[in-house]
This record gives structure tokens, C-alpha cells and sequence, in this order.
């Protein structure tokens, strides 16, 4: 096991790089199992769940070949239609293979995700979209076995704006006889990325980014070339990194518009931030505001920069709420936050954060993708050494992060525990 050793007090300056989005590609990947035909992804991060899907995009039969940040995938003629337990459970993102596979063979049985570190996490959105489409569900052993002879069109109405619900269904709905409407659809810039991407493959698809999306079913999809978009929660994690450590960023090759929500509430605290094509500037001087946010689907406040944006407050004089309305269970931040001494105290799905003078390093460890991050930007704030265990969770999400901080002039260091 490995721990990640930061000394804090640093202000971070210069330029950094982002890497493309985790939350694009692991879709992207899975969808090139609706055709046989080679598809070569670009952009690609080296990150673990990347592997994972790759490791499961093999045992349904797909061959890829790894050439730096572009993966070339082809077919073996065979493909196979089980998404096992020991993948599922390692990644939720595994349940992904459901749409193409009933799309593509008309069957499909996946392990059951189980709940994770933030949250139960069911999957009851997409089964019941599946059932729209002409699928029936049978349950045995903790997995979900999916049989529709032939998809068909039909209108969907999701309860909440689920982003896996919205992937899975759009790309079952590729292959199914007729149209299909999903509405309330989520609207993130990866479900937009997917589509284009489909689209390319030869998919009919309109409305993707917007919360109704309607799908024209096509009898065939080829392979094609697609180059994914930027991630937009490493570009504000970094965003976060230069504000709480009162230095200056210069963030290339990321997209300002997925993030509008993020430069506004960091100008509303007082971070001075500068956009021109496609590099965002961020300095901020002391003396932040409290700002109260909301994580909401987007366009609002991304629930996966709640942790990064605690840690800030936890820095700014006065009190700010933090409210989560996405995820159930998305403070286990909390307590190692107050552990290196911020004052924060939750009240069902609010955070009320009271800002401290300082920091302080601390031994503690991460519970899943976001927490890690955080606590990495509360280090680099903080006064003296924190060790951070767990460090598997940051490996999931962050492409280089040491190497990407240390050329920041950060002091921090990956030591084996
Ligand atoms: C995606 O997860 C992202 N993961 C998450 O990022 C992100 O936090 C989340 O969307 C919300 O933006 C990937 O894209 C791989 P959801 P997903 O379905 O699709 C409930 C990260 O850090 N729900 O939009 O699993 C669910 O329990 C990860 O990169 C149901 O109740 O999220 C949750 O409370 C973490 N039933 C809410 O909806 C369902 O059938 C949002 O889930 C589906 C979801």
C-alpha cells in the first residue's frame, strides 16, 4: 500500500495540464461494444477505473491496444453478454455495459452494484427505463439477468436526472426499433460527449446535453474516432488547489463552460479568475467570503466538488452551509477535515462550516475518489505534514496528481506505507 506525504504552507504557481474526463470516457469505452468494428478513443486518462473497464471490455470479448493516451478497440467476433461481480463491485460505472449489450444481443446479465462509500446507489432508474424498452428483469444471487428479443421505442420519464440512467438507456435506445424520448434526462457535458460519440457511430441522437434527448433506433454502428472531452472536476479541484493555497494557476486545455457554476461561486468568494480561449487563470487573494452552495445536477454545483469546496471554506473567515442533495452520504470528508482542525458540523444534508485561521497536517485517510482530493488540497493549505492512506481512491480519478502538483511547487511525494 502507498500513503502520499505533504508538507503544506506552499503557494501553488504556474501551469498545469488537464488530463481528459474519467467521467467521458468510462462510457465511451463501453459503447464501443455496439459494433465490431475498430474504434480508436483519444484523450484517454491513465487512471485505475479506466483499467477496470478495460479489463471487463476484454472478458466480453473486445481487444484493445493502449498507445499512450489512445486506445484502439477492436472486435474478437465474440462477444459476450456477463458483467461479473469482482468488476461490478470494484466499479459502479461496470453497470454501464447493460445498455449496449441489450442493445446489441438482446440479453445481459451484471452483478448487482453494491452501495458504496457516498451512498446506496441503486439502479432502480435504469431497470425501469430497460422495462420501457421492452426488457424483463429477473433477479437471482445478487445479479440482474435483462431479456429483450428486440428493443422498441419508447417514452421515458426519469425521476431524477440519473447520469448513468441517462448513458445507458440513451445507448440501448441506439439499437431499438423506433424513437425513444428520455425526459428529465441528465444533461452533464459527458452525456453530450457519449452522444457524439454515438453519433459518429452512425446513432441518431438529438437533444443530448439538454434535459430531453430523443433517439432515433439504427439497425447498425460502426467504429469511428473520437477524441474526449476535458475533465471538468480535475479542472476545479485545481481551481480549489490555487485558491486555498493563495496562489496563482494557469490551467490549460480545459473547457471554462462545463464549469460555470464553479467560476461563479469561486468569484462570489472573491478568487480573482480570468478566462481566454481555453485557459483559465485563477489567483485569489486572502480574505475569501463565506459562500454558501448547493449540489445540484447540472448545471448546478457539481456534488463531486462538494469535498473541494469544504475544504476552502474551512479557510474562510465566517460561516458558510454546504448543502448535498445528490448523494446521501457524501461527508466522510468531514471527520478528517475536523481532524486537522476545521470547524464543520452536519446537520442532515448541510454542512455548516465555520472558517479557522489555520490548518493543521494530520495523519488521515481517504474513503473515496472526492474525499482524497480534498484532503490533498487541505494538506497543501495546511501548517506542517499530513500523511494521507487510501491514496487507491485517488488513483481511481486523478491522472499524475503528484507530479502535476510538484510541478506546481507543491512538496508532496508518494512514499510505500
Ligand atoms: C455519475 O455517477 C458520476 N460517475 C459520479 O462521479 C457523479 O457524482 C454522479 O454521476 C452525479 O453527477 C460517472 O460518471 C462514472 P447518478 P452515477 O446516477 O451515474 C441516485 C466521481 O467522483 N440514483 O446521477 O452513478 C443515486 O443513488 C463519481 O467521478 C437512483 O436512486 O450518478 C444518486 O443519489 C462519483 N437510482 C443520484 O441518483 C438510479 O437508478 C445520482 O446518481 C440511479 C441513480
Amino acid at each position: 500500500m502507498e500513503k502520499i506525504l505533504i508538507t503544506g504552507g506552499k503557494k501553488l504557481s504556474g501551469m498545469v495540464k488537464i488530463s481528459g474526463s474519467k467521467n467521458a470516457s468510462l462510457p465511451i469505452l463501453v459503447a464501443t461494444l455496439l459494433t465490431d468494428e475498430d474504434c480508436v478513443v483519444k484523450n484517454v486518462p491513465h487512471l485505475q477505473d479506466v483499467e477496470t473497464i478495460l479489463a471487463l471490455l476484454r472478458i466480453l470479448g473486445k481487444r484493445i491496444s493502449h498507445h499512450n493516451k489512445r486506445i484502439r478497440i477492436s472486435s474478437t467476433y465474440r462477444l459476450d453478454s456477463e458483467a461479473p461481480y469482482e468488476l461490478v463491485k470494484k466499479m459502479r460505472a461496470s453497470i454501464l455495459v447493460m445498455g449496449p449489450l441489450l442493445g446489441r444481443l438482446g440479453r445481459v446479465r451484471a452483478s448487482l452494484p453494491g452501495g458504496c462509500a457516498i451512498g446506496a446507489r441503486p439502479i432502480n432508474l435504469h431497470l425501469r427505463g430497460f422495462r420501457k424498452l421492452g426488457a424483463k428483469a429477473s433477479f437471482e444471487r445478487g445479479y440482474v439477468q435483462l431479456d429483450a428479443p428486440r428493443l422498441h421505442g419508447a417514452n421515458i420519464y426519469l425521476d431524477f436526472p440519473s447520469v448513468g440512467a441517462t448513458e445507458n438507456l440513451m445507448m440501448a435506445a441506439t439499437r431499438a426499433r423506433g424513437r425513444t424520448v428520455i425526459e428529465n434526462a441528465a444533461s452533464e457535458p459527458e452525456i453530450k460527449d457519449l452522444a457524439n460519440f454515438l453519433n459518429k457511430m452512425g446513432a441518431k441522437i438529438k437533444g443530448a446535453g439538454t434535459n430531453i434527448i430523443e433517439i432515433e433506433g439504427v439497425s447498425v454502428l460502426s467504429g469511428t474516432v473520437h477524441e474526449v472531452i476535458p475533465d471538468r472536476i480535475e479542472t476545479g479541484t485545481f481551481m480549489v488547489a490555487a485558491a486555498v493555497t493563495v496562489g496563482n494557476v494557469a490551467i490549460r486545455g480545459a473547457d471554462p463552460e462545463h464549469l460555470e457554476a464553479v467560476i461563479t461561486k469561486l468569484r462570489e468568494a472573491g478568487a480573482k479568475i480570468t478566462v481566454n480561449n481555453k485557459e483559465i487563470k485563477v489567483t485569489s487573494g486572502k480574505n475569501l467570503r463565506a459562500t454558501d452552495i448547493e449540489t445540484i445536477p447540472y448545471p448546478g454545483f457539481p456534488t463531486d466538488m462538494q469535498a473541494q469546496w469544504m475544504v476552502l471554506m474551512s479557510l474562510t473567515k465566517g460561516t458558510s452551509i454546504i448543502t448535498e442533495t445528490v448523494f446521501e452520504n457524501r461527508f466522510l470528508h468531514v471527520g478528517e477535515l475536523q481532524r486537522m482542525g476545521s470547524n464543520i458540523q452536519v446537520k442532515g444534508n448541510s454542512a455548516i462550516v465555520k472558517g479557522v485561521p489555520k490548518l493543521s497536517g494530520a495523519p488521515v485517510m481517504a474513503t473515496d475518489l472526492r474525499a482524497s482530493a480534498a484532503l490533498i488540497l487541505a494538506a497543501l493549505a495546511a501548517e506542517g505534514r499530513t500523511e494521507i492512506f487510501g491514496v487507491h481512491h485517488l488513483d481511481r480519478g486523478y491522472e499524475d496528481i503528484e507530479k502535476k502538483l510538484k510541478r506546481l511547487g507543491a512538496r508532496i511525494k508518494r512514499v510505500k506505507e
